[in-house]
């Protein structure tokens, strides 16, 4: 297992079976030398540097019906807000005075966020924070819509392909999602000149090492230039309440993994990663992560953007995650940075 670690460090192919090999070992010195290269890369192209997104949740009205998602348009219980244009500005300005310079703005699909309203928005924050990035992630739109955004100001766009093994997609979407719609909205995002994110969730529902395989497969033809993956986390009012998330181990084996395979990669320590352990962001730094999104969204609706159970950054406690991230980042050995963190290739 060494062996492989060490053949993935030095930046050769590795074959299907090597991968799956490395996926599923529980051998603790291969995961011990796998978090020391990912940190050393990490540390090759980024330093110490850890880089801010500040997290606006602008909506949690959503017409899909994804089966793992705590804000399904099913889930008759889950609370529905969405952010005024004021109240998104003005996230945004106490997003600036803490330091952050991009923002995302993430949601549901709701089809109130028209492309009028969306691009206005976003040459309001263009004009305002010129020195700024702007991050969306509001799901599956067509060319012309992300054309338009891209030309009122935004710089990235997340949109996680969620699972690239055709058969578990189709298990976790309802019918009238396709992955091949999912994958032609993020080459459409890069032929747009956006910064694309993709990435998937770890122990997802009857997700296997081969699902896995998929999914890095697929990474490695869109080069994308962030990779978000988290852990898989239930939701009460799914049908997946009682089934087992995604552990810890395997989502930081597979953070490594995508440090080495894509050494200049923006990759964040997730929200959900520090959900199912108190310690799982600075864990997830010292593997190979460079980016943490905390939420900038008002406090007041952070409660139902409901994804899974027990996201953390939701109370009254959390109004400041700045603070917070602060100290966990410094006593991981790292150090915030207020810069835009661009992909450095
Ligand atoms: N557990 C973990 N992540 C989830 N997401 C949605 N539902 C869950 C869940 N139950 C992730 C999806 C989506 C991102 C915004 O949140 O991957 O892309
Ligand atoms: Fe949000 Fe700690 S980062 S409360």
């Amino acid at each position: 297992m060494i062996g492989i670690v060490e053949k993935l460090y030095r930046g050769e192919f590795l074959s299907d079976d090597e991968l799956r090999a490395l996926i599923e070992t529980d051998d603790k010195d291969a995961a011990e030398l796998l978090r020391q290269r990912a940190d050393e890369v990490r540390q090759k192209h980024y330093g110490k540097k850890v880089f801010l997104r500040g997290l606006i949740e602008v909506s949690s009205y959503c017409k899909n019906d994804c089966r793992y998602c705590g804000i399904r348009r099913s889930n008759k219980e889950a609370e529905r807000y969405r952010l005024s244009r004021e109240e998104i500005m003005s996230c945004c300005e106490n997003g600036y005075e803490l330091g952050f310079r991009t923002f995302v703005m993430q949601g549901g699909e709701d089809s109130f966020f028209t492309d009028d309203f969306l691009c206005s928005v976003v040459s309001e924050i263009r004009e305002k924070y010129p020195d700024c990035a702007i991050t969306l992630s509001l799901g599956e739109r067509s060319y012309e819509s992300y054309k338009r955004l891209k030309e009122a100001g935004a710089d990235r766009y997340l949109l996680r392909h969620e699972a690239a093994d055709p058969k578990l997609y189709e298990k976790l979407h309802p019918a009238e999602m396709s992955l091949r719609n999912r994958k032609d909205c993020l080459f459409h995002l890069k032929e747009l000149g956006y910064q694309v994110g993709s990435g998937f969730m770890v122990g997802a529902p009857y997700q296997t090492t081969d699902s896995l395989l998929y999914d890095i497969r697929f990474l490695q033809s869109l080069q994308p230039q962030m990779i978000g993956i988290g852990p898989f986390v239930p939701h009460h009012n799914t049908e997946f309440a009682d089934t087992e998330g995604g552990t810890l181990q395997l989502t930081l084996r597979l953070l490594g993994i995508l440090r080495l395979l894509f050494p200049k990669v923006l990759l964040p320590a997730t929200t959900a990663l520090g959900t199912i352990a108190p310690n799982g962001r600075e864990l997830g730094l010292m593997t190979g992560c460079n980016v943490v999104m905390p939420n900038l969204s008002p406090v007041k609706v952070r409660k139902k953007y409901d994804l899974y159970d027990n996201k953390i950054c939701t109370g009254e406690e959390a109004a400041e995650c700045r603070g917070c991230l602060e100290r966990r980042i410094t006593s991981a050995g790292y150090e915030i940075v207020s810069e835009r963190g661009d992909c450095c290739r």
